[in-house]
């Protein structure tokens, strides 16, 4: 299968933040990647900025450092990337002071789609905005894209969305959260809604719960500092895990059209219940591990009385005719026994089993793999083949993107690169708008606010397990079982 690139318009894209750790690692290799597809037109410029004082020449050779360390030798060669540079510029600018931005807005063209990418700290999100206007850079038709956290709470979310309108309209401001661009999870939205198949039994009736993991195998590594204000429902399920919450639980949007997708989403995140203490469970990685000594997450971060998470489990109800009674059990945690993120829609039993209590009866599962190998995979019950009588087995219908698309499919874009394709085309259906963020924290406020009263303090787990054992209870005593965290 032949996938079709369709050239994007051309455009002046300005990457605030381009030596820093985000642009290195996926922003600009990611162009490069697109720009070999053919979607980036010749026309194209990639404007790299940051205090760090260098001339084009001094970027482009820490571009093509960072294609070198990045992408593997397959994906790459000596020609293209020469024609890829090329295309990129650079012009030092503070985002606190004025030096720099005259020279920003000459070298910026006002006939080809602008966009500005703020890979930097939100602190400097104001500042970049409010600047970018008093230079006359930015025009009606300009594009922000703001990264990851957006906020550390509802006042904050609301005091960063209160910046940002007063230089941009709603429909310039694309908040990134790259869970969206991941191929597996636009093709939840495919199976969902250009199928019959699955519709009718998308409910509680049909339903018995829903899991939703992602584990990493990973501990805070130099990011401590920031994690341990921040813990695991602050980074990581208050935005990614609470997106993929909305999409499978969101109804038919009537057009997939930005707007119409995002009500949808936004009304589930109100349909949530607030969460019961005993159906949160929290955990913090202790030090040791298999091959020997290994930080604690206290050691990690320096903080020895820490109570900050570094795994979260809880079950979450959402109170709509479709959804009451199935719960959505979310965890996310670091340090695990696998690098996997999967969503699982655990069907009810048959009501009746013809074929008596058969042992090894397992219910359906439609598994959506995140990664590793994007794809999906749906458990069915069959005969096992033989002359053994009539006894039950499980097989998976298995569909690996890679392996269902061909050649093709291992070149699956990074959600980076699809997503700054759609910024380029005005597209915000896989952006978080405003008012989803801060619903999104409403909910999330009081739960942390009640652990914080409470004086919770996280439950040690060792690294390379699956979490404290009190998340497994957390299902075990609804006679359910968490899915195995396998690679
Ligand atoms: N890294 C990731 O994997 C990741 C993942 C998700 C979200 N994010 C988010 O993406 C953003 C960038 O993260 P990062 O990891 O790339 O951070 P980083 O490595 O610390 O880079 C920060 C960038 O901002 C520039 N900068 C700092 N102060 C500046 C100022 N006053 N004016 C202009 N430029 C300034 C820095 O360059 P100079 O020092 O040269 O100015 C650098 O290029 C953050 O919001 C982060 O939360 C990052």
């Amino acid at each position: 299968m032949v996938s079709r690139v369709i050239p994007v318009d051309p455009f002046d894209l300005v990457v605030f933040g381009a030596t820093g750790d985000l642009a290195r690692r996926k922003i600009l290799p990611g162009l490069y990647r697109r720009f070999v597809a053919g979607q980036i037109p010749e026309t194209s410029r990639i404007i790299g900025s940051a205090r760090t004082e260098m001339d084009a020449t001094g970027f482009r050779a820490f571009v093509a450092e960072a294609i070198e360390e990045f992408l593997d030798v397959k994906r790459r060669d000596a020609d293209s990337v020469a024609r890829f540079l090329d295309h990129l510029h650079y012009v030092a600018v503070d985002a606190k002071g004025d030096g720099g931005w005259p020279e920003l807005a000459a070298l910026i063209r006002r006939d080809v789609v602008q966009a500005y990418y703020f890979s930097v700290g939100p602190s400097l999100f104001g500042d970049l905005a409010e600047r970018l206007h008093r230079h006359g850079i930015a025009t009606p038709n300009s594009r922000i894209v703001v990264e990851k956290p957006f906020g550390r709470d509802l006042a904050s979310a609301k005091a960063l969305n209160a910046t940002l309108a007063e230089h941009f309209d709603e429909s310039q401001i694309y908040r990134i959260d790259h869970y969206l661009g991941k191929e597996t999870v636009q093709n939840l939205m495919a199976v969902r809604f250009a199928n019959i198949l699955f519709e009718p039994l998308w409910n509680a009736r049909h339903v018995d719960h829903v899991q939703i993991t992602v584990a990493e195998t990973v501990g805070v590594g130099g990011r401590g500092a920031y994690y341990d204000k921040s813990g695991a429902m602050r980074d990581m399920v208050q935005n990614h895990l609470m997106q993929l919450l909305c999409l499978i639980a969101m109804e038919p949007p009537y057009r997939f059209d930005p707007d119409a997708v995002r009500d949808e989403k936004l009304k589930v995140i109100h349909a949530l219940l607030p969460v019961e203490p005993e159906d949160i469970v929290r955990g913090q990685y202790r030090g040791g591990g298999k091959k020997g000594a290994a930080p604690s997450y206290a050691e990690d971060v320096g903080e020895p009385a820490t109570k900050t998470e570094s795994y979260i489990a809880l079950k979450a109800h959402i109170a709509n005719w479709r959804w009451k009674g199935t719960p959505f059990y979310l965890r996310t945690g670091k340090k695990l026994r696998g690098r996997a993120s999967e969503i699982a829609i655990v069907f009810k039993e048959v009501p009746h089993s013809i074929f008596g209590d058969e042992e090894g009866w397992r219910e359906n599962v439609l598994a959506i793999r995140l990664q590793p190998n994007e794809g999906m995979n749906l458990s069915v019950m069959i005969k096992e083949p033989g002359p053994g009588g009539m006894r039950l087995t499980e097989v998976p219908l298995d569909m690996s993107f890679a392996e269902a698309l061909g050649e093709d499919g291992a070149d699956i874009p990074d959600a980076y690169e699809r997503l700054i394709m759609d910024v380029i085309r005005g597209n915000q259906t896989l952006f978080m708008r405003g008012d989803e963020v801060e619903a999104a924290w409403a909910w999330t406020d009081p739960i942390i606010a009640a652990w914080e009263a409470r004086g919770d303090r996280p439950k040690g787990y060792d690294p390379g397990s699956s979490g404290p054992e009190d998340a497994l209870m957390l299902l075990h005593r609804d006679g359910r079982r968490w899915r195995e965290i396998r690679e």
